[in-house]
């Protein structure tokens, strides 16, 4: 692996803050405001990838698990090989997915009825970490989800317990039942145990102590009634987060909260405070940076919007000039998102319909899209403290 990544970054530099060699096998810590890897800086920086254990973007062939109603697929081992080689080749240190994390309610899911577990959804999660520690990459997931998409989230844990409420636009206050009644409280916790406590054959190791997955999120994007408004119980999330280290003492925690909640900075269990940028806005993330710094915690960028005419420019050096702080506080930033080949096809890109799949290496990306993805690879490499070219290699499709 080392000779490979040896070989990919010729005439390449190393600047002053160089970054530890991956140690799969080490478990990332927080230091104050810092992320460490044996005890040295780590920085977090890398793709979401949220079809990892679940996808919706692919119908397979006659046969393979299916679920029409919502394009509900596991992704083919290939799928998931690839885009390790392909972060691997972007510089990319951590990958965040939301299906790692969150699989309720469809009968792929890990747990599709309340209280029942499907044995077989954990197969490309376990592959995933497998592959990713390979690779010397991170995973972060978020346990639940805000919304109400194909992987499920906290509106099937109300629908579990009768609150069948819309999804779309001012919610139904009940929707606070997530985080206040007792009895779900208790089936997501019963959740969380069972995915945590989950042994991956890949590995002999649980989720819960395998240090590949780095960290949990309470969730995705967490409000409440009104869109936006950081409405999540301090009470619940530090429960939950206290729950997730009783399980799994070596695990740093991410508030899930959609932006920085400021009523949370004094929840001792947080380690990580998060925000999602669309558009990159430094104003807000230096606000945001500012108040996890006053409280010693980790800030990520977990989400942002990539594609063109958007300016990254001043974002990314924003980011990367902290990293030459004492206290860097932000550790990490997350492009919105991976995809790449329909493996075993590599001929083929699987797309999504949100406009914001990158695509590394697609020759139909056009000049300003090929532009903005040789800047995310030069970034990721600078957060590890490495120069690269501009000219962004080819990444391996693994064909199988
Ligand atoms: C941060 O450190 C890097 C590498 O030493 C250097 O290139 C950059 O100019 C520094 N930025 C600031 C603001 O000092
Ligand atoms: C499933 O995929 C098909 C083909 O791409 C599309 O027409 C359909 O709208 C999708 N259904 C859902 C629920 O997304
Ligand atoms: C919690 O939800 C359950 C199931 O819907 C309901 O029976 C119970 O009354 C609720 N508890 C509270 C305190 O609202
Ligand atoms: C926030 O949610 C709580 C219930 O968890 C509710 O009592 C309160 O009114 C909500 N606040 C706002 C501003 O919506
Ligand atoms: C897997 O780990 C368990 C618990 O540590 C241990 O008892 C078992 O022997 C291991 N199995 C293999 C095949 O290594
Ligand atoms: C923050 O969280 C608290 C609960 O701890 C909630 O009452 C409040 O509405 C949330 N929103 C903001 C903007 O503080
Ligand atoms: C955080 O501060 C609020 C008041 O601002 C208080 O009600 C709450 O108990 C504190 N939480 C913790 C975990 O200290
Ligand atoms: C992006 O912003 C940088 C710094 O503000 C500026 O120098 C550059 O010209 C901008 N790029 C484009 C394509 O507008």
């Amino acid at each position: 692996m080392m000779l490979l990544q040896t070989l990919l970054l010729f005439g390449t530099q190393a600047l002053a803050y160089i970054r530890p060699a991956p140690h799969p096998d080490s478990h990332i810590t927080r230091s104050g405001s810092e992320l460490q890897l044996n005890g040295k800086r780590w920085t977090s920086s890398g793709a979401n990838v949220y079809w990892l254990g679940l996808d919706e973007n692919v119908i397979p062939p006659a046969g393979e698990p299916f679920y029409a109603p919502l394009n509900a697929s596991y992704p083919t081992k290939g799928r998931i090989t690839e885009v390790m080689t392909t972060l691997n080749v972007m510089g990319a240190r951590t990958i965040r997915s939301q299906t790692m994390g969150v699989s309720v309610g469809n009968p792929l899911s890990l747990m599709p009825e309340l209280g029942k577990v499907n044995e077989k959804a954990f197969e490309s999660m376990d592959w995933t970490v497998y592959q990713a520690k390979k690779f010397g990459l991170r995973i972060f997931a978020p346990l639940t989800d805000n919304y109400d998409y194909y992987h499920g989230g906290k509106f099937q844990f109300l629908r579990w317990r009768g609150i069948d409420i819309k999804s779309t636009g001012t919610l139904d206050p009940k929707v606070q039942e997530f985080y206040n009644n007792r009895t779900i409280i208790d089936d997501f916790k019963n959740y969380i145990k069972i995915l945590l406590m989950h042994r991956n054959p890949l590995t002999n190791l649980t989720y819960a102590e395998d240090p590949t997955i780095f960290a949990y999120e309470t969730g995705n994007e967490l409000g409440g009634p009104t869109f936006g408004d950081k409405n999540v119980s301090a009470a619940w999330t530090k429960e939950i987060i206290e729950y997730i280290k009783e399980l799994a003492p070596t695990k740093l925690a991410v508030d899930g909260t959609y932006g920085i909640n400021e009523s949370h900075l004094n929840i001792s269990s947080v380690d990580i405070f998060s925000d999602h940028l669309y558009p990159v806005n430094i104003e807000k993330l230096s606000k945001g940076v500012a108040a996890v710094g006053s409280v010693d915690r980790v800030y990520f960028a977990a989400e942002y919007g990539w594609t063109p005419p958007v300016n990254l420019t001043d974002f990314f050096t924003w980011i990367e000039n902290q990293q030459n702080k004492t206290k860097p506080i932000v550790s990490g930033d997350h492009f919105w998102s991976l995809f790449m080949h329909n493996v075993p096809d590599c001929s083929t890109f699987v797309d999504h319909n949100d406009g914001l799949a990158l695509q590394y290496g697609n020759p139909k990306n056009p000049a300003h899209y090929i532009a903005q993805i040789s800047k995310i690879r030069q970034h990721l490499f600078k957060m590890q403290g490495q120069v690269v070219q501009a000219e962004s290699p080819p990444a391996p499709c693994p064909g199988e």
